[in-house]
């Protein structure tokens, strides 16, 4: 679809008013250096000239690729804390380690020990755009798929799509319901009784299974490729259903775990829905076959399960309809999502408040009980929705903003639904475990109280929002 060498990338600071010019056809999408949104461009040459001609273009870098574009990859430096960064060496010369592998000569034939020089179609990479923290490359198919495998520790990688995207902001009227909630919403007693009762004993059983620290579910590791993330989606599905969800299991890309999507009906007739969502998939160090994912995003996915089994155990009723989600291929960039959110937009669903839910158990000792909510992607009015929910519900948990950013609601903020994240930190990542075998439920730090204050905040968000019915007395 992109074809030809000689083509041009425009990658340029976000702005709507990007989208008011000839760029708009030619758009690939959104992706973040550190806070900063940069939005990538293929425009011929006609529309740069023109682009160029009336803007000043601050802080553009136009590349020209010098070979065919093949796949697009996009790679940043994650927003840790200065304490992780300081256990590794330095950011540089990990980078160019990873540029390394992907040109390593690959050692064909079995007894002949021949080094062959690296084939371009299959391990070679063209650098388009590099920052000291971020990067874009063009890489074969295959090495995308599998190129979280060799990055750097702290560093994430997303595919871009390989045809132009449209720019869908979030619409006035698709935040109208959630702007309503916020205004109503009340300490409700009901609410506060249906939450506190979410279970932890339970969610410690889960997260034991996701990760293989049970010793029976046999998962090693719930890599997307992982035959562990196979096993992982089909319980889920189970679970899930057990308590009254109809669940499908999606597959969105050949060789990838599938989405795991699960509704309940509503009681009223309305399109409505409101989605709470993490991610299954996990990703280990580099190197090893293990990914137990305790945290990214074993809490997550354990805290929406624990979300279903309360909703089962009290008997609630939404008065909307309400989707649970568990994707994979998140890190592989944010894919499993973005199939489903352009799904979703095809039909034009009307979700109303999406929340997704991604690293929720590292507490670093010293540190309060905490919920970071995104300073960059996301919807104002859900994240200011879910703050006021939970200095309501989960007074114990100290609000504020990360940096960490761009987990799957970031799919759904792109098709232009509202949506939001909740995280562990009001501030960078400090889980020393983050993308890293050794990311187990039972270690220091993990707490499962504050996963549990978190769910809370989640739960009691989709009551106030969806609107729901308790069995009466007599029942
Ligand atoms: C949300 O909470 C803040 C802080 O308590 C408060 O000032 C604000 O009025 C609340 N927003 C709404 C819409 O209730
Ligand atoms: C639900 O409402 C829509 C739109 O008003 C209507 O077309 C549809 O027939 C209704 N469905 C049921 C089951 O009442
Ligand atoms: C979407 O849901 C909201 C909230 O219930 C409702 O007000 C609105 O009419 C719905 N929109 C559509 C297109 O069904
Ligand atoms: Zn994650």
């Amino acid at each position: 679809m992109i074809p030809l060498a000689g083509a041009l990338l425009l990658v340029v600071p976000f702005a709507p008013s990007l989208f008011d010019t000839c760029l708009s056809s030619n758009y690939y999408g959104n992706y973040n250096d550190g806070p900063t949104p940069y939005s990538i461009f293929l425009p011929d040459a006609a529309c740069l000239d023109l682009w160029s001609s009336q803007t000043l273009a601050p802080l553009a870098s136009i590349s020209e690729a010098k070979h065919a574009i093949q796949q697009l990859v996009w790679v940043e430096q994650e927003a840790v804390d200065y304490t992780l960064i300081a256990t590794i060496r330095s950011f540089r010369p990990e980078f160019d380690s990873f540029l390394q592998r992907l040109t390593a000569p690959k050692r064909m034939g079995r007894d002949q020990d021949v080094l062959v020089a690296p084939e371009r179609e299959t391990m070679g990479y063209e650098l388009l755009y590099q920052t000291p923290t971020a990067a874009l490359l063009s890489v074969s198919e295959s090495t995308a798929r599998t190129i979280d495998m060799l990055l750097p520790r702290f560093w994430k990688s997303s595919l871009l799509s390989t045809t132009p995207v449209d720019f869908l902001p979030v619409p006035d009227k698709a935040v109208k319901h959630v702007k309503e909630v916020l205004a109503n919403l009340r300490f409700n007693p009901d609410v506060a009784a249906i939450v506190d009762s979410i279970s932890v004993p339970q969610m410690i059983n889960d997260i034991r299974f996701l990760t293989g620290e049970d010793g029976v579910s046999g998962i090693v590791s719930r890599h997307s490729f992982a035959e562990g993330s196979r096993v992982a989606a089909s319980w889920l599905k189970a679970r899930f259903e057990e308590t009254g969800a109809t669940c499908e299991l999606q597959p969105f890309l050949q060789g990838f775990a599938p989405n795991v999507i699960c509704a309940y009906p509503s009681t009223v007739n309305t399109t409505a829905t409101v989605l709470l969502s993490a991610h299954y998939d996990s990703r280990g160090s580099f190197g090893s076959t293990r990914a137990p994912g305790g945290d990214d995003d074993g809490s997550g996915t354990m805290a929406i399960l624990a979300i279903a089994r309360t909703i089962a155990r009290k008997g609630i009723k939404f008065q909307s309809n309400v989707q649970l989600a568990a994707f994979a291929g998140e890190e592989q960039g944010l894919l499993g999502s973005k199939a489903y959110a352009r799904k979703l937009r095809d039909i034009d669903a009307n979700i109303t408040v999406m929340i997704q839910a991604d690293m929720l158990a590292y507490r670093k000792q010293g540190e309060p009980p905490q919920l970071g909510l995104p300073f960059t992607i996301g919807t104002t009015e859900v994240t200011q929705l879910v703050a006021n929910v939970s200095a309501i519900y989960s007074p114990e948990l100290k609000v504020g903003f990360t940096a960490a950013c761009c987990s799957d609601h970031q799919s759904f903020h792109e098709q232009g639904f509202p949506a939001t994240q909740v995280f562990e930190r009001a501030g960078d990542i400090v889980d020393p475990m983050y993308h890293n075998s050794g990311d187990l439920s039972d270690r220091e730090g993990y707490d499962f109280g504050q996963v549990k204050s978190i769910a809370k905040v989640q739960l009691a968000t989709l009551l106030h929002a969806a609107g729901y019915e308790l069995p009466s007395e007599s029942d």
